[in-house]
């Protein structure tokens, strides 16, 4: 449970009975906690008040211990929906770390999908099936292989590929092989360098497509009877997203199709793409007869 003082300072512990929730605001015993409804309030034995309740998947990957860099949920969030990640799919994920981008991935494929880990430490293995325990128990669609993603990928025919690791665009050709067509790659690096690539690496292979990469800022707003404003900090970078499509292959010498129509601006780095209005919508118009 998530234990969360006056000041919203964040406790995460395991419930177990016997044991006693320790701070410096004071002591509850866990028998107090177990059992009581999600959200509910409690008091210490100092008389300090305290909210319970159950951690979020943002709040839990923030808490939980982690041996690697994670995820963060803002990235996470930006990895379900342009990796297209959907309940029954079967995802294939690397490295494993900590666990957090695993987690998210269980929880977007559900219990029909499958979510298969390659990790190349025996140690980050180690600590994202902790990590996955003490959230979900054993889920049996979660599969963690002590491999390295660079010498291949076993399984064919996959929905999504989704990789955290140095050098993705080696995973690139054995992808290409395992996912299915439509199927879609999805790569998190902290660099531009690698982000540039493993751009360049999935556009120059005939089998991808719609090559696209980007960031995701995240401001907090401070907000308060007399204040509204920016928070004064932020985490101002985690890493680039880079989604592509497994195609038909392209024939020999056709172009690249790119994820958003050019202009002759984009080249000379002004914007492009939006309409006279600058509204939503503003893209290519298609007709049906
Ligand atoms: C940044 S961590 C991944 C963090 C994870 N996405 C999370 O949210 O907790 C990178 C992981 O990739 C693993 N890794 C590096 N190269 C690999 C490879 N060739 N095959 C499999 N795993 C690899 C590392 O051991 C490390 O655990």
């Amino acid at each position: 449970m998530l234990l969360l003082d006056s000041r919203g300072r964040e406790y995460l512990t395991t419930l177990t009975l016997g044991k006693v929730f320790h701070t410096h605001l004071g002591q509850v015993p866990h028998e107090q906690i177990i059992g009581l409804e999600e959200a509910s309030r409690l008091v210490t034995h100092a008389g300090r008040p305290f909210l319970v309740l159950r951690p979020t998947l943002a709040q839990y990957v923030m808490k939980m211990r982690r041996d690697s860099t994670i995820v963060y949920p803002k990235d996470v969030g930006a990895i379900l929906v342009h990796g297209d990640i959907y309940p029954g799919a079967t995802v294939i994920e690397a490295g494993a770390g900590s666990g957090a981008l695993s987690l998210a991935l269980l929880r977007a494929v559900g219990p029909t999908g499958r979510v298969i880990t390659y990790e190349l430490r025996d140690d980050m293995a180690q600590r994202t099936r902790r990590n996955i325990a003490s959230l979900l128990g054993e889920p049996p669609n979660f599969t963690l292989k002590l491999q390295d993603i660079y010498q291949g990928i076993d399984e064919p025919g996959v929905d999504r590929i989704v990789l955290d690791l140095p050098e993705p665009w080696q995973v690139v050709p054995h992808a290409a092989t395992a996912l299915r067509q439509g199927g879609i790659f999805v790569g998190y690096v902290p660099t531009v360098l690698q982000m540039h690539h493993l751009a360049q690496t999935l556009t120059g292979d005939s089998r991808f497509e719609l090559v696209d990469s980007f960031e995701i800022m995240h401001r907090g707003w401070h907000l308060a009877e007399t204040s509204a404003r920016p928070d004064h900090r932020m985490v101002a970078h985690t890493g680039f997203i880079t989604t592509a499509v497994r195609c038909a292959p392209r024939p020999a010498r056709a172009q690249p199709v790119t994820a958003a129509p050019e202009d002759a601006a984009a080249d000379s780095g002004r914007e492009a793409g939006a309409g006279a209005d600058g509204g939503a919508g503003s893209g290519p118009e298609a007709t049906e007869e």
